[in-house]
């Protein structure tokens, strides 16, 4: 048995170097910590597992041969309080519901909607552009995705700072989190409840899951609540973590901004190299569905399995010289940060388009933003996503876009697509008049 936690504050300090120690010596590892499990942290071992989902499972309550009772399994170690939807499930329940969601998260539905997601970054920026200083956390990176991910279901906005904040303190396992998590689940029950009676004239994921059926029947109430939350929490925190790192790395190298500025099309390789190198969601649980072996380790059925996202994408038998952030890096894209095979997750493309779009907008408003490194504050345990809880940073004040009016939320999707198009209008030359008369 070997010392690993990836809940205790050494592994948030230290992950890359426990990883990398670890690899080299134990790489398929006994730990007794939360129940017992085995730690994978190489690449090709973490692969293998998330492409073989008939051998490891995601199901939380499963029935295994062999064994007595039910095994307690899901994605986390150790077990969310309760489901998270499909990604704790498994063929063909998950498959069935993936199947209604995907067609909002597809590449093409995203460029679709890339235009939203630019007005998004365009508000979040206008809230803090004219005072040249803001908090990166704070003003940036935690509205951006939870103003996106709420645009995108057509959810009211007028509660994203409490949703984000719950989410936020889910993640990151705060104490008082599960009254506050009973109150958005509530919540999204009875907005839920009113979308089934009155749908909107544009369709959004929810409503595709309340049409959905299964076996003939509407899916159950409680599920589609269930699919919702998994949505909200799935692309919330983590995009924080991301936009967060990317932000303060980008401060702190102001070559690559320089270059990233000058050369834009860079931009979607350097956010594939940032999921990479930063990893936002710590690791991936499964449950071994029957015995097997990882590595030279023999494996029993119903032994939970516990993926290193960090050790995989920082194994250096997949990625040379994994320890540096290289945005020309051509294998990239290869990382396991959004895991990979039947679960891999619903918002891979929406996740770094919003980031490319924010990146692209900061280094063009906000050419010289400074991380004031002395105020940065990480999360002290990072058992989910590795974020931070505040960084301050500074840049030369800059006009507001004059898309939005001052203070309040972003308009609705209908009103910003009427003051894109009056800004459009405003922006062409006017248009020739009707020729003159001849004598005038
Ligand atoms: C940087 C941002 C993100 C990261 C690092 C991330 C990471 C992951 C990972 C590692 C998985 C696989 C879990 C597993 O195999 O058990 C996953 C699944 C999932 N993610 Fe994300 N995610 C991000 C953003 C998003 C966004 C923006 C959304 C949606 C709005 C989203 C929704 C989901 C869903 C629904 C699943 C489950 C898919 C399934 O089980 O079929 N994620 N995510």
């Amino acid at each position: 048995m070997g010392a690993f936690d990836h809940h205790s504050a050494g592994f948030a300090a230290g992950w890359r170097d426990q990883y990398r120690d670890i690899r080299a010596t134990f790489p398929v590892m006994r730990v007794d910590e939360h129940g017992g499990f085995v730690l994978l942290t190489r690449y090709d071992d973490i692969r293998h597992v998330l492409l073989a989902p008939k051998d490891f499972a995601s199901g939380r309550d499963l029935a295994l041969d062999g064994l007595p009772g039910t095994v307690t399994g899901g994605v986390t170690v150790p077990a969310n309080p309760f489901r998270m939807g499909m990604m704790e499930m498994d063929a063909p329940e998950s498959a069935r519901l993936r199947k209604i969601l995907l067609p909002w998260f597809s590449a093409r539905a995203v460029e679709l909607n890339a235009a939203y997601l630019h007005d998004l970054v365009t508000w979040c920026l206008d809230q803090v552009i004219e005072s040249g200083r803001c908090d990166v956390v704070n003003d940036l990176a935690n509205p951006l995705p939870a103003l996106a991910t709420l645009d995108l279901m057509g959810l009211p906005l007028q509660n994203w700072q409490r949703y984000a904040r719950i989410l936020h303190g889910a993640v990151y396992r705060e104490r008082g989190s599960a009254r506050e998590l009973a109150w958005l689940q509530d919540d999204l029950r009875a907005i839920v409840t009113e979308r089934r009676l009155f749908p909107p004239a544009v369709a959004t994921p929810v409503d595709a899951l309340l049409a959905a059926e299964a076996d003939g029947a509407p899916l159950p109430a409680e599920l589609v609540v269930e699919l919702v939350y998994m949505l909200l929490s799935g692309g919330i925190d983590t995009s924080t973590a991301l936009i967060a790192h990317g932000l303060r790395y980008l401060s702190a190298h102001p070559e690559v901004a320089s270059e990233l500025r000058a050369h834009p099309d860079l931009v979607p390789g350097a956010v594939q190299e940032m999921l990479r190198f930063f990893s936002p969601g710590t690791g991936i649980a499964r449950t071994a569905v029957r015995e097997t072996t990882l590595g030279e380790v023999a494996i029993s059925a119903g032994e939970r399995i516990f993926m290193g996202v960090g050790a995989a994408n920082t194994d250096p038998a997949a990625f040379g010289d994994p320890d540096t952030l290289d945005i020309h890096r051509g294998e990239a894209h290869r990382h396991l940060a959004f895991g990979a095979g039947v679960h891999r997750c619903l918002g891979s493309f929406l996740a770094p388009r919003q980031m490319a779009i924010l990146l692209t907008e900061v280094l063009t408003r906000m050419p010289d933003l400074r991380v004031d490194e002395a105020g940065v504050r990480a999360y002290e345990t990072i058992p989910l996503v590795g974020g931070f809880r505040a960084m301050p940073a500074t840049f030369t004040p800059g006009p507001r876009s004059g898309l939005f009016p001052a203070g309040g939320l972003p308009p609705a999707r209908g009103e910003r697509d009427r003051l894109r198009a009056a800004q459009e209008a405003a922006s062409q030359p006017a248009a020739a008049g009707p020729p003159s008369p001849p004598g005038t």
